[in-house]
Formats: structure tokens, C-alpha cells, sequence
């Protein structure tokens, strides 16, 4: 199977469900080499071994097409052992218990933002999944005041822009200003005798620690994390929603319990169509996978939805079932798997399922607009849509204190201004 015999094509966007194309493909060859050049691995092993394997398969060009023009040997563009010493300092910020603890932050998030849905027609990624996933990430895990959030918001999609490889013009001054932010923030925290307890700190403490890391490598770290942490659990919600309505036995049995089953609807979210559809390795050496040979410096395709989607490890592979056992089954690679594993799974799977959860204990009757189409964004990497029109009504009372504050550590960051532009 080689060039144009491959029909799974990453690069068409036209095709909303190629689960028959990937069937074929995956049965004739698990690894192929399409039409763009790059090799395509579709089994759920042929995925897992180009992962777990950085010495044979190199994120140092980056795990997208292309990749910024800083030479950044960080996180997600670097390797073992550089890469294992800057994963250590962002683990103990994501540790289950402490991720935890911001549950209720969430909740108050959430409620609000549904407070301002009225009955009607409601557009899911602008008017909740994106501003939650946002807020959550922003003011909840970062500790930006909430007034902040439009600020926050702007640098977020100029950080997207850029790594979409948007003219300069169109990032430049927002990514500048919001490192000038980041920079100022770590080091306000160096100073604090008591700085919130939260992801920053984490990353300021380490840097004061035995093994100092520089402060740019810090700074990029921040704009990884922005980058990775904001569209995809956008995207984790609203597929989620849209698999639910094309699947009304199962929204039927996610309705009959929300809060037990929403952890099942998250997982089999992410299997089945999760926000990332694929990551780029670049061989270093002439290698194989499942007998397919690989020469070296051939960039590689490691297609998460076609491991998700692989029957030889989830019976019933295409189907969309939200109680799954996953005690027994395979683990879901929509986070990826091997040394680059989501480092922050344990957040997206809080935002994920206290999304998901709020959404629909207060609209339960929530339903996708008769005759709406959603349409896909272009991207190998990404799965998502533009727009996902919605009907709401009948909505339900909140169930948290709206009184609360939605950032955990507000009181204590309050002297860190953002820097302003004029
Ligand atoms: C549902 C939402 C999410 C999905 C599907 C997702 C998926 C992924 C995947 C597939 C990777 C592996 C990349 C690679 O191997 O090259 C990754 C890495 C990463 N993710 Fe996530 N992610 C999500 C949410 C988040 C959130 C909320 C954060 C932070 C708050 C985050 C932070 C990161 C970071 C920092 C890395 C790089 C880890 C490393 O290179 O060691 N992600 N993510």
C-alpha cells in the first residue's frame, strides 16, 4: 500500500466519519506512506510503538506539520533526556489530588456561564464550551483574575494564530505581551513568602530548586500549555455533545445518570473522536513498523482516531458506546501514550466531565438544531468544528453559590497587574 493506493487522507477534511477508510487501510497495512510523503500508522499498536519510542521517532521537529521558528528544545519539540527533566517539574501541578481540588472552582465556572443561556437558540462553542474551557484553564489552574478572561483570550488565540503559521502581524505583539505577563507573574511569585499554590508556583519553585531551568524554557513551557490546554477540551466538550445527539440510545442512557456515566461519555469521547486526531515523530534512523520499513528522516503519522478505532483492541470499534469497561479494554490513546502522554489528562478530564455534567443536569432537553450541519476545522492534528448550533430550554436551577469566586488564589495575586496596551 503506498501513494495513492492509501485512502484514509488526514489532509481531507471533507470526509466527517472515515471510519471505512481507515478499516481498509488498517487491514491492508497498518503503516503506509500516503500521498503527502509522510507514513501513516493506523493500528492501535503500530500508534503505541511510534510513541513510546523518542529514539526512533523524534518530536525535536515538533508533532505538528510545522513548527515555530524559535529553536525551542522544549516539551512537546524536545526528547529524552532533555524533555524527561522538564515533564518532571510540570508533574507534581497535575497530581490527581491537587487537580482536585479545583473541582468546585469549575462547577461555580460552569453555572455561571449558563446563567446566561436563555431558551433558544444557543451556539455551544461561543457561548460555553470555549469560554469554559478558557476560564478554567485561565483563572482556575493559572490564577489570572477573572476580570482578565478577554485579555487572557486574546493571547490564547494569538498563540493559536502563530502556531497555525498566521503572518506575524497577526500574533506578535499579543504573544509579547502575554510573556511580558508570565515573566512578571513567576517572578512576583519568587518573592512571595506565601505565592498560591498553583501551576505557576509549581513551575517557580522548581526553577529556584537544585536544577535551575532557564526562565525562557519556563516562559515556552506557559505557551505550550495555553496552546494545548484550551482548544482541545473546547473541542472534548462540543464532540461530545454532537456524538451524543447522533447516538440517542446512548444520550437516553446518559440522561438516566448523568453524574455516573459522564466519566464513560468523556473516555469513549476521546477514543472515538477525541480533539487530537493525530501527532507527527520524524524517524531518526532507518526503522520498521509492523514490517513496514521506515526510512530515516521520514516524518511519521501517528493517527490517534485510527488506534481509537481499531477493532483488534475495542470490540466494536465504531460504534460510540459511553459504558465501555475500561477496567478491562484497552487504555484510549486520545491523550496519547509513551513519554509525551498528556501531562495534564487529569485537568482535562475534570474540565471534560464537570463540562459535560453541568451542561446537561441543567438542560437536559439540550438538542442539536433541526437541519444544522457542523462543519470540521482544517487540521491533521486537531478534530473540531466551527459552530455547533444548539436549541436549549427549559433549563434547571444552579447548584453551586454564585457568590463564589471562580479563581482559587484571587486575594492573593491582586498586586500583579496586567501589563496594559495602549
Ligand atoms: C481533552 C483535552 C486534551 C487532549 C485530547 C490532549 C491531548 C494531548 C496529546 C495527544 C498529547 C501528546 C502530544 C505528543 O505526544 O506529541 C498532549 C500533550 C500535552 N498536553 Fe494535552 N490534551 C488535552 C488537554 C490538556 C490540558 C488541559 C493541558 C494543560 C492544562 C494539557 C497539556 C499538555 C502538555 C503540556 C503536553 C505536552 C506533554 C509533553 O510533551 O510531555 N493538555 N496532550
Amino acid at each position: 500500500l503506498d501513494g495513492e493506493d492509501v485512502r484514509y487522507d488526514p489532509m481531507d477534511y471533507a470526509v466527517p466519519n472515515p471510519w471505512t477508510e481507515l478499516a481498509a487501510d488498517r487491514q491492508a497495512c497498518p503503516v503506509a506512506r500516503n500521498r503527502h510523503g509522510f507514513y501513516q500508522a493506523l493500528s492501535y499498536d503500530a500508534v503505541s510503538e511510534v510513541l513510546r519510542h523518542p529514539e526512533r521517532f523524534s518530536s525535536r521537529s515538533g508533532n505538528n506539520l510545522a513548527r515555530p521558528g524559535k529553536n525551542t528544545d522544549v516539551l512537546i519539540y524536545a526528547d529524552p533526556p532533555v524533555h524527561s527533566r522538564q515533564r518532571r517539574l510540570m508533574i507534581p501541578a497535575f497530581a490527581p489530588a491537587r487537580v482536585n481540588r479545583l473541582e468546585p472552582y469549575a462547577r461555580k465556572v460552569a453555572d455561571d456561564l449558563l446563567d446566561g443561556v436563555s431558551d433558544g437558540a444557543f451556539e455551544l462553542i461561543e457561548q460555553y464550551s470555549n469560554p469554559f474551557a478558557m476560564t478554567t484553564m485561565g483563572c482556575v489552574l493559572l490564577s489570572i483574575p477573572i476580570e482578565q478572561r478577554p485579555t487572557f483570550r486574546r493571547w490564547t488565540l494569538a498563540i493559536e494564530a502563530e502556531t497555525a503559521g498566521a503572518p506575524a502581524e497577526a500574533w506578535e505583539a499579543d504573544v509579547a505581551e502575554c510573556e511580558e505577563y508570565f515573566r512578571r507573574e513567576l517572578r512576583a511569585r519568587a518573592e512571595m513568602d506565601d505565592p498560591p499554590d498553583d501551576l505557576m508556583t509549581v513551575l517557580v519553585r522548581s526553577q529556584l530548586e537544585n536544577q535551575p531551568i532557564e526562565e525562557d524554557a519556563v516562559l515556552f513551557m506557559l505557551r505550550i500549555l495555553l496552546s494545548a490546554g484550551n482548544g482541545t477540551t473546547t473541542d472534548l466538550i462540543t464532540n461530545a455533545v454532537w456524538l451524543l445527539d447522533q447516538h440517542p440510545g446512548q444520550k437516553r442512557r446518559f440522561l438516566s445518570d448523568v453524574p455516573g456515566m459522564v466519566g464513560g461519555l468523556v473516555d469513549e469521547t476521546l477514543r472515538y473522536d477525541g480533539p487530537i486526531r493525530g501527532i507527527f515523530r520524524t524517524a531518526t534512523r532507518d526503522t520498521a513498523v509492523a514490517g513496514c520499513p521506515i526510512p530515516a528522516g521520514s516524518r511519521v503519522y501517528a493517527s490517534l482516531m485510527g488506534g481509537g478505532h481499531d477493532e483488534t483492541a475495542f470490540e466494536g470499534a465504531d460504534d460510540f458506546i459511553i459504558d465501555r469497561d475500561w477496567n478491562t479494554i484497552p487504555p484510549q490513546l486520545g491523550f496519547g501514550t509513551g513519554p509525551h502522554q498528556c501531562v495534564g489528562l487529569n485537568f482535562a478530564r475534570l474540565v471534560g466531565r464537570v463540562g459535560l455534567e453541568t451542561l446537561y443536569s441543567r438542560l437536559p432537553n439540550l438538542r442539536v438544531r433541526p437541519g444544522f450541519q457542523p462543519v470540521h476545522r482544517h487540521s491533521p492534528i486537531r478534530r473540531g468544528f466551527h459552530a455547533l448550533e444548539l436549541i436549549a430550554d427549559a433549563k434547571q436551577p444552579r447548584t453551586t453559590d454564585p457568590s463564589m469566586a471562580v479563581t482559587p488564589h484571587e486575594y492573593k495575586i491582586a498586586k500583579v497587574a496586567v501589563p496594559g496596551r495602549r
